[in-house]
Formats: structure tokens, C-alpha cells, sequence
């Protein structure tokens, strides 16, 4: 299809995946920055008058997949496809952070779940236009309910 190609690389104060907040209610706080390799710089042209964005990166500590996956929201198994978990079968994440402010190639974030040195594949603004009562959420819902 196509060989993905880092447009940058995440600037995170993780380096140890488990000091990355996990399980219900966690919350991702921490700030960090997407460092844009300068033949992307371009690209981030007007990206300021966003205040989140959509952050496409990649999985490349992960190493295999599971199809049912135990994650650390709940005791009980799901498939990988209702869960956020990094090994899938194609390592792409999805983050979703708010821009602080960007100088020049480098944007300032809050909402980091990455660690150091992830490769970021792609960056589009966040617009959400589905209203809270109609969104489902599937067993995660569930499993904040019962732990309520
Ligand atoms: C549950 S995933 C969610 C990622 C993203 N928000 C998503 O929904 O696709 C976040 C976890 O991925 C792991 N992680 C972060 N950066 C990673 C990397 N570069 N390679 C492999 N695993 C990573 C950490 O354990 C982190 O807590």
C-alpha cells in the first residue's frame, strides 16, 4: 500500500512505559512536543488556530499482536478492535492533545500517552461534531459502571 515515513518524532517525558497512566480514569496531563522534521515544517502552516489535535503515530515498541486482549480498564477479555491496546496488527496509535503553542517546526502539547522517541506519522485537527447522548461506549461504559 504504502511504507509510512515519520514526519517527526514525540518529545515525551516517558521513557519507561509504565509511568504512563493506565486504567480507569487515568488521566494524560503531561506535556511534551512533536518535533516536525523541517521538509514537513510547512505542512503546520495555520495549525495554531487549533486548540486540539489528532495525533497518528506509531506503535514501535510493540512487537506482535493480539485479537483478544485483557486490557488494563477491565478484568475481563475483548477484541483488540474495541480496545486502545499497542499490539494490533497494524501498530498505529491515536492521540488526541492540545496544542499550548508551536515555534516553528515544534508544537507544544499537553495529552501525552507516548513514549520518548515515537515516531509520529501524521497530525490533522480535532473536530468533533457527534453530540455526548449520541455516543456508545461498548464495554468500557460497562466497566466504569460497575467499578462506580
Ligand atoms: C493504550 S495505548 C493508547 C495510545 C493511543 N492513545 C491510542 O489510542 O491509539 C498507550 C500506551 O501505549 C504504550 N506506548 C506508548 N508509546 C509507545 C511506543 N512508542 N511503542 C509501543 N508502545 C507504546 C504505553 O504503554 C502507553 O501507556
Amino acid at each position: 500500500m504504502f511504507t509510512p515515513q515519520p514526519i517527526g518524532f514525540v518529545r515525551s517525558p516517558f521513557s519507561d512505559a509504565a509511568a504512563i497512566p493506565k486504567g480507569l480514569g487515568a488521566r494524560h496531563d503531561e506535556e511534551g512536543t512533536l518535533e516536525i522534521l523541517p521538509e514537513f515544517a510547512a505542512g503546520l502552516t495555520d495549525i495554531e488556530g487549533y486548540s486540539h489535535l489528532y495525533v497518528i503515530w506509531a506503535f514501535d515498541r510493540a512487537g506482535g499482536f493480539d485479537l483478544m486482549v485483557t486490557p488494563p480498564t477491565d478484568n475481563r477479555p475483548h477484541g483488540v478492535f474495541t480496545t486502545r491496546s499497542p499490539r494490533r496488527p497494524n501498530p498505529l496509535a491515536l492521540t488526541v492533545v492540545e496544542l499550548l503553542r508551536r515555534e516553528g517546526g515544534s508544537l507544544y502539547i499537553r495529552g501525552i500517552d507516548m513514549l520518548d522517541g515515537t515516531p509520529i506519522l501524521d497530525i490533522k485537527p480535532y473536530l468533533s461534531s457527534i453530540s455526548p447522548e449520541k455516543l456508545r461506549r461498548g464495554w468500557l461504559g460497562e466497566a466504569e459502571a460497575r467499578k462506580a
